[in-house]
């Protein structure tokens, strides 16, 4: 059969079933204001967080980097991808989390089908949320080890699992996002990670979207609930609030030392380019020296979550930066997006595989540096969309003003 037969085939099913995706054309650098598909838009899709990805310090830490090593490590860090910048990157974000080390990776997809096979494999076992990212179930496939699956946030069906685990004769690995990225909402990560001590399992947090966002000093969730020191094993990603492009691994040296000689995606790949390293070690220092951008961050996500509540819009389970309106139908979603497009906001519509079918939304994303109007006007104009449809047809209108909470 042909490449395009099969491509005819299968895409043909995922139109049927309202899913298919195509790329949009950004121009400009990641930005509150930018250009999509050719129109001015106010952005409120990525996850640029605290507006660091053109930030004048990292851009001109990456510019320097480039000048200086090139724009390639040009090989696995095993064999020649290692510089001293990648180095003194791992040593400062070990001090960031109060860590003994950290190993970078190039994406955090790449930490997570690295980190959990080197952990966990045939005959173990890895207990997962339900709600976990793709690169965590991914992870488990590879590693081939047995995994169970407990339904989100419930600390009961995890327990159940974890009491029945083998832990700790088996080797268990508990596996959580820490700040979900399509609801916006927070994993117990304190009690989660006591449950795992108590039964002898380890307990490893995948905080791609919490890291530099959340935390009195914005070293993420865990440290947002009080419980940065119970995690294992931390996971965060360079390619989100640290604008520049990568992941790292943050725990003990006999992790690092076990990445660094069993992690595959680690091993066969060529490095993060010396630009990228230099980028995250500028932004890493900028969540230090400004913290504003977290804490406006933060005001504005709740300041949304507020407005859209008025209009008697729904944003739960979120109390974060990541704020979901749920509307349900694939086609309605996708319909009000490209309407709010129109009107100059881009806020992408998200459906399954993202997210459980029935539950297609929008998922917002503001940015430290959103003007309080932008995010007000964008408020409005959801409500405005999402009153053109019978209230029954939108769930966040059905569920009404609920999910202002805070973080
Ligand atoms: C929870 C979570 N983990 C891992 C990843 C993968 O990170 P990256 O985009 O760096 O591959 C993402 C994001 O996209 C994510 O949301």
């Amino acid at each position: 059969m042909s490449v395009d037969r099969i491509a005819d085939e299968v895409l043909a099913a995922i139109r049927d079933r309202g899913t298919y995706r195509r790329l949009r054309v950004l121009e400009g650098a990641q930005a509150p204001r930018m250009q999509v598909d050719g129109r001015d838009v106010l952005l409120f899709a990525g996850s640029n967080y605290l507006d660091l990805a053109h930030h004048d310090g990292v851009v001109e830490a990456s510019v320097r980097a480039s000048r200086e090593y090139g724009c390639a490590a040009a090989g696995s860090r095993l064999i020649n991808g290692t510089t001293i910048l990648h180095q003194a990157l791992e040593s400062e974000l070990a001090d960031f989390f109060g860590r003994e080390a950290a190993l970078t990776f190039n994406t955090g997809y790449m930490a997570n089908v690295g980190v959990i096979p080197a952990l966990v494999g045939e005959g173990d076992l890895l207990v997962s949320d339900a709600l976990n990212h793709a690169s965590i179930i991914d992870g488990g496939r590879l590693a081939r080890a047995e995994v169970r699956v407990f339904a989100h946030g419930d600390l009961d069906a995890l327990e159940a699992l974890l009491a029945q685990s083998g832990a700790p004769d088996r080797r268990v690995l508990l596996v959580v996002d820490g700040l979900f990225s399509m609801d916006g909402d927070l994993a117990p990560v304190a009690e989660m990670a006591a449950l795992a001590h108590r039964h002898g399992a380890i307990m490893m947090l995948d905080d791609a979207h919490g890291t530099g966002t959340l935390g009195a000093r914005g070293r993420g969730s865990a440290e947002h609930l009080g419980a940065l020191a119970e995690v294992d094993i931390l996971m965060g990603t360079l390619g989100k609030s640290l604008g520049s492009f990568g992941a790292f691994v943050a725990g003990s040296a006999k992790l690092r030392d076990l990445l660094i000689n069993t992690a595959r995606s680690f091993i066969f790949s060529c490095a993060l380019a010396p630009p990228q390293a230099a980028a995250a070690r500028a932004a890493l220092a900028l969540v230090d020296a400004e913290p504003w951008r977290r804490f406006a961050l933060q005001q504005r996500a709740a300041r949304l979550r507020e407005r859209l509540a008025q209009h008697g819009l729904s944003t739960s389970p979120s109390c974060s930066h990541i704020v979901p309106v749920v509307i349900g139908d694939n086609a309605t979603t996708m319909e009000i997006c490209e309407a709010l497009l129109e009107r100059g906001f881009y806020a992408q519509g998200i459906r399954h595989p993202s997210v459980p079918i029935g539950s297609a939304r929008l998922r917002i994303t503001p940015m430290a540096t959103h003007a309080e109007s932008e995010i007000d006007a964008l408020a409005d104009a959801i409500a405005e969309q999402t009153a053109k449809y019978a209230p029954e047809t939108i769930v966040a209108r059905r569920e009404g003003g609920a999910g202002t909470g805070r973080p």
